[in-house]
């Protein structure tokens, strides 16, 4: 049976959208192969938010041609996701050893593409239109002999696009418009993936609180994605929801108020910031202001003062002076951010911010970068400092990444807790002491020794 490796660049998402290929090609009878190398089809599932990504994945993919077509000439490579929707079939004109462009709404049809490849059927193909139903058809997941760990936690694709067209971004030319799963459809992948013992659901989209706007009109004051979040939350034998990304504009009372209704919602979330000048943030379409955010942040530490917040900043977007990049600052110290992703700005293709005046040197990028990333780390390690003596509840995922024999679990607030443990805490909701805190890390012993 043809073996299949599969390569993820970018976001959440895109991790997503790449097991549940890989879970409708073990279906179909491929296996999983662990590298490229012997690999019988390899595929790169890519990102195209920034132009280093797609250099990245361009790159690598000259490397796989280099190294495998040669000395296997039926090896079958392709490009799946974002910069293949947005580019399409220049990419086999710039690589024609590339058989197979796969676009985002064509995940599911990857088996018989590959099929026909490998049995000379088809030369090559490109597939990047767009396809009604699609939102739904991620939904296939990986058991849990077919993944690293992560089976207690998992992640459900609710909607997929974007309609809010920030002049930055390409990710509504590369996802598309926003489309959203029906609410019994949510709910049946949430149940087969609690009956096989996840106890955390992570619900996934491009903007998650835009979900169900044209669907599902708003009942007793709450939104489409409300009413989500409070269905899932009845589903017995889940003990964590969390979701992202969001976008400020979404956080209404309703939301806000679910922080405090819905137990099983933990006190965390990513908000994307980009900027804290009124002034970028109206160039960036980004439709709401420094003090709305401030107020969001404000409101929600009210009803959940444990609240972990996280966000994405661009730094050198179009014409950002100084003042502009001094309001950045001065929010991201304000908010006392856990951490923040910080992305300096690149130009898009069929972007607005590609096209307007003052795009801003690279040195400038870096230097913003480099400034505004000494702030974030300061404030973040201030910040896992308070939770040394701290005793708090966390889902043991499986080993910790930077050292196998130990194990690594989440708070309710998304830290990571490493901690000494056996086999037996796995998959576990359990209480530690934090004992040290590390960058972004926190170190901590089991609170309770059992007397087994
Ligand atoms: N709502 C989506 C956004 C995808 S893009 C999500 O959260 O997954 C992720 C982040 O990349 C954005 O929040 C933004 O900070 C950054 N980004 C998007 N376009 C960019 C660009 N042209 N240059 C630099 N960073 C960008
Ligand atoms: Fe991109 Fe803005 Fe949507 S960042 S994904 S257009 S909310």
């Amino acid at each position: 049976m043809p073996s299949v490796y599969i390569k993820t660049y970018g976001c959440q998402m895109n991790e997503r959208d790449s097991e549940a290929v890989a879970a409708q090609l073990l279906a179909k009878g491929y296996t999983l192969a662990p590298a490229e190398a012997g690999a019988d089809v390899i595929l790169l599932n890519t990102c195209s938010v920034r132009d280093a990504a797609e250099q990245k994945a361009i790159g690598k993919m000259q490397n796989i041609v280099a190294e495998t077509r040669r000395a296997r000439p039926g090896v079958v490579l392709g490009f799946l996701g974002c910069m293949a929707q947005s580019r399409g079939r220049q990419l086999i004109d710039q690589l024609p050893d590339v058989d197979l462009v796969l676009g985002t709404q064509k995940f599911h049809r990857a088996a018989e593409y590959l099929d026909d490849l490998l049995a000379g059927r088809r030369e090559s193909v490109v597939d990047v239109g767009t396809e009604p139903g699609s939102e739904a058809t991620i939904r296939e997941h990986l058991a849990a002999g077919n993944t690293a760990a992560k089976s207690v936690s998992a992640f459900v694709s609710i909607m997929q696009g974007c309609n809010q067209h920030c002049t930055f971004c390409i990710v509504p030319f590369t996802r598309g418009e926003e489309r959203s799963r029906t609410i019994p459809d949510i709910l049946a992948e949430c149940r087969e993936l609690i009956d096989r013992g996840v106890r955390e659901i992570t619900l996934l989209g491009q903007i998650v609180t835009s979900y169900g706007k044209r669907e599902l009109p708003a009942r007793e004051g709450r939104s489409g994605f409300v009413q989500l979040l409070d269905a899932v939350h009845e589903l017995p034998g889940l003990e964590r929801i969390r979701f992202t990304s969001p976008h400020p504009k979404g956080y209404g009372d309703d939301l806000v108020e679910a922080y405090g209704r819905l137990p099983k919602l933990v006190p965390s979330a990513h908000i994307p910031l980009q900027s804290g000048s009124d002034r970028l943030l109206k160039l960036m379409h980004r439709g709401y202001t420094r003090e709305r955010y401030l107020g969001i942040v404000e409101k929600l530490r009210r009803v959940r003062p444990d609240m972990g917040l996280t966000t994405d900043i661009i730094v050198g977007f179009p014409g950002e002076t100084e003042a502009d990049f001094a309001d950045t600052l001065s929010l991201a110290r304000e908010v006392e951010f856990d951490n923040a992703y910080i992305f300096k700005y690149s130009p898009r293709r069929d972007t607005p911010a590609a096209d307007l005046p003052d795009q801003l040197p690279r040195e400038v990028k870096e230097e913003r970068n480099a400034r505004l990333l000494a702030l974030i780390n300061e404030i973040g390690d201030r910040h896992y400092q308070r939770f040394v003596g701290r005793q708090t509840s966390i889902l043991v995922e499986g080993p910790s990444r930077k050292n196998a024999a130990r194990l690594m679990g989440r708070t309710p607030c998304n830290k990571i807790v490493v901690f000494d443990g056996s086999p037996r805490h796995l998959g576990q909701l359990m209480d530690v002491r934090v004992t040290r805190a590390g960058s972004f890390t926190l170190y901590g012993d089991p609170a309770i020794i059992a007397l087994d």
